[in-house]
């Protein structure tokens, strides 16, 4: 059995496909897993829905929401420190727990060969590399000991899941997938004929999410208690999260009807020091504080659109949790009025597209042709004799090329006598010839082509930079004099 994983920002889910049949694997039909860890002396390390229930009151200081936008980050609860990676480890070992047991409940026996975790479209090598250290921590060390057979974008593992179901529609689609913390888009194109030939024609992402509609309300209800009770609420973490979670229901009552229409007032409703507060709340309020988000959405689906042929795309899919809000597709529909708009399964194709694609990562289909995410190149010295610390990077392989690419520069050596040549390759998500090199950042790979002693310098020699479908990228220097180095890395596509 090969699992797929939508390790989400508010919520995580599994999901296993089978002879072609595609299942959530979550007992008794909830929505997800929340990816929500917490701490205390007392219940020790508890996840999901555990948590949530566990970090209320003073106890909301020991809490760790979102951790996915935040893979850098320490947590301290009850005085004792957690990584990011141990968090992350914590809540996929949760969600291979409940996969398993589900699985078991649906009497799917078969082993865990391995996972494809779904992330944003732009999540680079290092924070992919990230994801796979926390879910291949082995199970000794208090990890879920997965085995990572890949990762996918998640806008197309929703294609994948979508074409799944309705192939013959249309062959090229624009995916919108607003979660809970990016909204991640893809244009991505099936080969009707094959059944089994996907083309990413273009990818892109805002980090903006339920999370941000869920903090303009909350201030809003913050500033309307606080001038209620006389009460500054503010720092007080017990408040904050009840505030927080008032805010989340009320954003979700805007998303039910009543009868035909959908709710155009709601009460928040919150209780500091035994007494009930009341918040009254608008749609069209709603609506006008957080359309500066929704904005921003729309913004990056006209930019991918106008890059790629707008009328190639007729269609526009519609997925994650946020894509519920009735203001979310009528403002795309507004927007875009020729399109032909669906909400496709918000909370599950993800993780079912993920599913998908488990069964594909064998190394040998090209079942998923994607273009390069983002740009590769070598530092140098702009004028070694002027500065030898002024450096840049220039790029080889360009974000947007399809993939497989070999590009190649010539570099020349900066010192007579220079018996070695080092090449840093950096990864980046400018699109540019060349840029100025950012002290501190952590090259992807390093390759350094030895010479024989005496050479002027200007020496020149060939770096030649190959990406594949698979992600594998391939370095080559060459003097030209028979001195040549190859160095090969996996990186995480
Ligand atoms: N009916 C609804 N109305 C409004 N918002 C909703 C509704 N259902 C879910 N959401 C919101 O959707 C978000 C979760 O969506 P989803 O599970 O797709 O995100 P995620 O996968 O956790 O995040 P991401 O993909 O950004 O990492 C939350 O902010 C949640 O409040
Ligand atoms: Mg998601």
């Amino acid at each position: 059995m090969k699992l797929g994983i939508d390790f989400g920002t508010s919520f995580s889910l599994p999901a296993v496909t089978v002879l072609d049949t595609s299942v959530v694997l979550l007992p008794g039909g909830k929505y997800g897993i929340p990816s929500v860890f917490y701490y205390d002396e007392w219940e020790g390390v508890l996840v999901g829905e555990a948590a949530e229930n566990a970090g209320q009151g003073e106890e909301a200081a020991n809490l760790k929401r979102e951790i996915k936008l935040e893979l850098n980050s320490t947590f301290t609860a009850d005085g004792r420190v957690f990584t990011a990676r141990q968090i992350v480890g914590y809540i996929l070992n949760h969600v291979k727990e409940n996969a398993l047991s589900a699985a078991r409940a649906k009497l799917i026996n078969e082993e865990l060969e391995g996972v494809v975790i779904s992330v944003p479209a732009a999540f680079g090598h290092n924070e992919k590399e990230f994801i796979r250290e926390a879910a291949e921590t082995p199970v000794e060390e208090g990890g879920p000991g997965l085995k990572v057979l890949g990762f996918i974008k998640e806008p197309v593992a929703a294609a994948l899941a979508y074409f799944k179901t309705s192939l013959a529609d249309k062959t090229r689609i624009l995916v919108y997938d607003l979660g809970g913390g990016t909204c991640d888009a893809a244009i991505v194109e099936a080969d009707s004929s094959l059944k089994e030939k996907y083309t990413v024609i273009d990818s892109d992402m805002r980090r903006v999410g339920g999370k941000d509609w869920d903090a303009c309300l909350e201030t809003y209800i913050l500033e309307s208690l606080e001038q209620q009770s006389g009460i500054s609420l503010k720092e007080n973490p017990g408040y904050r999260e009840k505030i927080k979670r008032a805010a989340v229901s009320a954003k979700h009552a805007f998303s039910e009807k009543v009868g035909e229409k959908y709710r155009d007032r709601v009460r928040a409703r919150v209780e500091i020091n035994g007494k009930s507060y009341q918040v009254p709340i608008t749609s069209e309020e709603f609506g006008k504080m957080t359309f500066s988000l929704l904005w921003d959405t729309i913004e990056m689906i006209m930019a991918l659109l106008k890059k790629n042929d707008a009328n190639s795309v007729s269609q526009i899919i519609c997925v994650g949790g946020s894509s519920n809000m009735p203001q979310v597709i009528e403002g795309i529909k507004k927007i875009f009025p020729q399109m032909e708009l669906r909400v496709f399964e918000p909370e599950k194709s993800i993780a079912i597209g993920a599913s998908i694609y488990a069964g594909y990562c064998n190394g040998k289909d090209t079942f998923l042709s994607d273009m390069a995410a983002f740009s590769y190149g070598s530092d140098c010295c702009r004028n070694y004799d002027v500065d030898p610390n002024d450096k840049i990077v220039i790029n080889l392989i360009q974000r947007g090329d399809r993939l497989p690419v070999t590009r190649q520069h010539r570099f020349i050596t900066t010192r007579d006598g220079q018996t070695r040549m080092r090449f840093d390759i950096y990864e980046s998500d400018k699109e540019v010839q060349q840029y100025d090199f950012v002290p501190g950042k952590q090259p992807v790979m390093q390759i350094v082509l030895e010479l024989p002693p005496g050479l002027p310098k200007g020496t020149a020699a060939v770096l030649y930079l190959t990406l594949t479908t698979d992600g594998i990228i391939e370095a080559v220097a060459d003097d030209g004099n028979g001195h040549s180095i190859k160095v090969q890395k996996r990186l995480n596509y």
